[in-house]
């Protein structure tokens, strides 16, 4: 990897809440110039030495996948190099894959069985190590999927989100506890405040509700909604409208509850600044019931399938609390199962995946393959399966 540019539209979808889809493709038009010739300029390598482009067709916002294939299709045309089509979800995937020696983000790399006096550390892939079958938890704004890989390209979708993903679920959860978008990681860095402030020192099996507090009880605070499923789909809308009608409950009374609303519906404004201690019990609570769901189904399709690693991706999977429970929970239940994840930096959408994805398709090809022209008639699409 010799340069991976990210131009970030955070600070654009924060002053609606959330991304409107126009306003990201015009963003896209904006940027995409100067970020090609950002990853070029720090990669020292001019457009005429690269060998192959790849670029990212779908699943994703027609407008914003538009504005790259477009670019791709002419940067091909005009440069005459083999263009390839790369799902986004499977670039998801190679974030796995990308060599990462450098930068551990002082994070050590393990065996899972090598040191059980210290389960907290987790595992930094290095992509070589990567045993099939293996069950890769796709967690993103977008998806949430368990996939069984069976080999480099070989994918069976074993279960998806029946209705909001888990990204969708933080950034919709964040807007009813009036936190800023995006709401992963603000959550995440509520939740962190609260354990800081109620220190836990061992976190047990199976995780319940931890805090003291008789409002509580022994239970979960919020639903693991179809842990019973018997399958691996997974349901977070319920969770969401738990949180709401919670939060609504503890602050502005019970007067509003059952309150209709939809998607993404902020609730009744409230008064900021007041409720910081509560927002962050909420924030720990969510996350944790989030984390239990994920790491719950992942652990039982690693066992159904006897998966030699297990793997997370997507942008919910920079979440420290996931990385580190689905880690406890191998070392507990799967000590010969290999835990292996991306760094954070390539969990949310890069362009080093989708390379290194392009890179794994390129290997395959034969030499006949290799040197057939591209076929440039390749659409993008809002929905695609692996
Ligand atoms: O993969 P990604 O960058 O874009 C999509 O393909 O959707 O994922 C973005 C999602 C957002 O919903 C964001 O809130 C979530 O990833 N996210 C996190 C964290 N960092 C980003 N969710 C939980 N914890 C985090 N630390
Ligand atoms: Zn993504």
């Amino acid at each position: 990897m010799l340069s991976n540019v990210v131009a970030s539209q955070i600070d654009i979808h924060k002053k609606t809440g959330g991304v409107v889809p126009e306003v990201a493709s015009r963003a896209h038009v904006e940027q995409i110039l100067p970020v090609i010739e950002e990853a070029l300029k720090k990669a020292n390598v001019s457009l005429g030495k690269i060998d192959y482009i790849a670029v990212t067709h779908a699943p994703g916002l027609i407008g914003s996948l538009l504005v790259g294939v477009n670019t791709a299709k002419t940067l091909s045309a005009v440069l005459d190099k083999p263009l390839l089509p790369i799902n986004h979800l499977e670039g998801h995937i190679y974030a796995n894959f990308i060599n990462q020696n450098q930068d551990l983000a002082g994070l050590q790399r393990i065996k899972p069985d090598s040191n059980p006096e210290n389960p907290n550390k987790i595992l930094i892939n290095h992509g070589s190590e990567f045993k099939f079958p293996a069950i890769v938890l796709l967690v993103s704004g977008g998806h949430t999927s368990l996939i069984l890989m069976r080999d480099h390209g070989k994918y069976k979708t074993l279960g998806e989100t029946l209705d909001d993903a888990a990204g969708e679920a933080f950034d919709k959860v964040a807007r009813v506890l009036e936190l800023p978008y995006p709401g992963g990681p603000n959550i995440s860095r509520m939740a962190e405040e609260y354990r800081r402030k109620f220190p836990i020192s061992n976190f047990q099996f199976p995780i319940k509700s931890q805090i003291q507090n008789p409002k509580m009880g022994d239970g979960n605070f919020f639903p693991r909604s179809m842990l019973d499923s018997g399958n691996f789909n997974f349901s977070f809308s319920g969770l969401k409208t738990a949180v709401l009608y919670k939060w609504q409950e503890e602050t502005v009374g019970a007067t509003l509850r059952g309150r209709p609303h939809s998607g993404g519906h902020i609730g009744p404004p409230l008064q900021s600044g007041q409720n910081n201690n509560l927002r962050e019990m909420f924030c720990y609570e969510f996350e944790e019931a989030v984390v239990d769901i994920l790491a719950t189904k992942t652990l039982s399709a690693a066992k159904r399938y006897r998966a030699k690693t297990v793997s997370i991706c997507g942008g919910v999977a920079a979440n420290k609390r996931l990385r580190e429970e689905i880690s406890l929970r191998i070392q507990k239940e799967l000590p010969n199962t290999l835990y292996l994840i991306p760094n954070t930096k390539f969990c949310g959408d890069n362009a080093a995946m989708v390379a290194t994805c392009a890179s794994y398709q390129v290997n395959k090809k034969t030499k006949k393959q290799k040197n057939k022209k591209s076929n440039l008639d390749f659409e993008v699409m809002s929905n695609k399966e692996l």
